[in-house]
């Protein structure tokens, strides 16, 4: 059992500086609980010398999170998406969205029968098989992929980690709202695909009919395949500095029998450039990476979101639309707003917001947890 120097918030991490005592030799990482200054339970949870976290809370009060919890746990996230309309008989959904989820540090995704673990707590390394046992036997999976990536190797103090299962592909074929996509688990960003946009593809598919589509950050061509197959849109240029993403995307195309033209540059040099040259377009979609991924680079990154903004209201025709986007944890719903407020003045556009949906309904949130509300998505008109 650790103790706190005072009763932490609910939030679910706990900051080193608020640890006042541990027993001596106990491992990192290690499922403990923790005790407040008055001896009152506060659950257990993955403590962690090494990290700044240095404990997550899966429990409250005197709840043990043992082999039954984290089952009763994945059943409840599953529940949730076979209630959610349209998500679990689909071929891809978020089965488990960290602390949205009560499952502080953990993403799990699921295409068809593979299913794509990314562990952002070294605490789950020492759960990893009975959560893959509890995980394939609910969902009825078959395959898995288990990431713990460089960076989180680094804030965890762990090593790196990626193990397949025998027989996982490389790439699969999968299809929402009728168009189809190739996941690519090798060489992918974030578990293969941004599922956290489907609803926001969806919407697009009924706002472009004969439009120009600009989908700019395209990664395999999400938005712009979506624009083009499902929302009949006349003509989509895509825009990606990744030239591995952007040969999925050509072959993504190519998988639908439609024509996009899809360009390799940064997204900064070739709006401005378009917009220098006059050149605009109906619907414009920005979905940049993560500007903003925490402290070092909150200047920078909130200079570079108000700068893309500014460039690619630019390349919107009067009257036409911007999808902009933060995945930028760290960046509240609210100052992104006064960044995008900033740049439409710069630009000298009026715009008018038509919806504000964030992620897709298997992303929860927790309350408590604001960084977990990572993706904000306005949906603007421009004047
Ligand atoms: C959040 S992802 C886009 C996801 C995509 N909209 C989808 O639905 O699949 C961000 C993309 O931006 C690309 N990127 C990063 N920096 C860029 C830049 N300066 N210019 C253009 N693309 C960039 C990355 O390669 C990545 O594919």
């Amino acid at each position: 059992m650790i103790s706190l120097r005072t009763h932490p918030s609910p939030h679910p991490f706990v900051r080193k500086g608020l640890v006042a005592e541990r027993p001596p030799g106990l491992a990192s990482p290690a499922l403990v609980g923790a005790v407040d200054p008055v001896g009152e339970h506060l659950g257990e949870g993955f403590w962690n010398e090494r990290s700044d976290i240095a404990w997550r809370r899966l429990t409250r009060a005197d709840e043990v999170f043992d082999e039954a919890a984290l089952v009763a746990a994945i059943d409840r996230a599953a529940r949730l998406r076979e209630a959610l309309p349209g998500v679990a008989e689909g071929d891809a959904c978020r089965v488990v969205h960290a602390e949205g989820d009560g499952l502080s540090g953990l993403i799990v995704d699921r295409y068809k029968d593979v299913l794509v673990l990314q562990f952002h707590s070294a605490g789950w390394l020492l759960l990893e098989q009975p959560l893959l046992a509890a995980l394939h036997a609910r969902l009825g999976t078959r395959h898995h992929r288990v990431i713990l990536d460089e960076r989180t190797a680094r804030l965890e103090g762990v090593r790196p980690r990626e193990v397949l299962s025998q027989g996982v592909p490389e790439r699969l074929r999968i299809s929402e709202h009728g168009v189809r996509y190739q996941v690519d688990f090798s060489s992918g960003h974030k578990t293969g695909f941004f599922l956290d946009q489907r609803e926001n593809r969806l919407l697009l598919t009924s706002l472009v009919q004969d439009a120009t589509v600009l989908d700019a950050c395209c990664y395999s061509g999400g938005f712009g395949l979506a624009a083009l197959v499902a929302g009949g849109a006349a003509e989509v240029t895509g825009v990606d500095l990744d030239e591995g993403a952007l040969a999925l995307a050509k072959s993504n195309a190519k998988l639908n029998q439609v024509r996009a033209k899809y360009v390799h540059a940064d997204a900064f040099d070739w709006m401005r450039q378009m917009g220098g040259q006059g050149r605009q377009f109906d619907v414009v979609v920005l979905d940049p990476p993560k500007l903003v991924a925490g402290k070092r680079d909150e200047f920078d990154g909130r200079r570079r979101y108000a700068d893309l903004n500014r460039l690619a209201m630019d390349v919107v025709a009067p009257g036409g639309l911007l999808l902009t986007c933060s995945c930028s944890g760290a960046l509240q719903r609210g100052e992104f707003l006064e960044l995008v407020r900033t740049a439409a003045r710069k630009a000298g556009r009026d715009a008018t917001i038509l919806a504000d949906p964030g992620a897709a309904a298997d992303h929860p949130v927790s309350l408590e947890c604001p960084e977990s509300e990572y993706l904000k998505t306005l949906w603007l008109r421009l004047t």
